[in-house]
């Protein structure tokens, strides 16, 4: 790809509006504390620190890191666990924060490695999702947009781990 262009999807004034929101549910379903949240690196990385301060409870926060789509558009189908968390999700409520859902294949796998440390609950935040690709069911409890099949890119999200600053989602369209 020697030239690439981007369109906006959603513009960074949309995505802070329904993060709002996402934020005033989460808080209202978790009224005891005791929330973990779970980023997954990299993509979620600005997602996170958006959606956790629009969560008006103490949380705690941790990483994990995989990779499934190495410099394609499209996922490989493998995942690789990149960095482990720091912390202990034992008899916690974790909440998983990603960027996208596309085939499922990550989270599916994120969700049984994580099952296995006894974490009180687990939910499953993703501001962006594609159903129409889905190859592994996953239950994602809450959704910031539901987008169709195309490629996107900023907002954390990369192709060829450039464009993860853009504030709004684009379409990477190729020339
Ligand atoms: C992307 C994205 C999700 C995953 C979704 O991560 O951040 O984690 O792919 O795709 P799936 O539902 O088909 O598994 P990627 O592996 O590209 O790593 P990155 O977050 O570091 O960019």
């Amino acid at each position: 790809m020697s030239q690439s262009k981007t369109r906006v999807l959603i513009p960074a004034e949309k995505i802070q509006a329904r993060i709002k929101e996402l934020g005033a549910q989460i808080a209202a379903d978790y009224p005891e504390g005791n929330l973990c949240l779970l980023g997954i690196l990299k993509g979620a990385f600005v997602f996170l620190s958006d959606l956790a301060r629009a969560i008006d409870l103490p949380v705690r926060i941790d990483f994990i890191g995989t990779s499934s789509y190495g410099k394609g558009t499209t996922s490989s189908g493998e995942v690789k666990l990149t960095k482990d968390l720091d912390t202990t999700i034992e008899g916690a409520d974790v909440l998983v924060v990603e960027d996208i859902v596309d085939s499922g294949v990550t989270l599916s796998y994120l969700i049984h490695v994580l099952e296995q440390r006894r974490p009180r609950s687990i939910r499953i935040v993703a501001l962006l999702d594609k159903p129409d690709r889905r190859r592994t069911p996953v239950k994602v409890d809450y959704v910031g947009f539901q987008i169709p099949d195309e490629f996107v890119v900023g907002y954390g999200l990369d192709y060829a781990e450039i464009y993860r600053n853009l504030p709004d989602v684009c379409v990477l369209q190729q020339d």
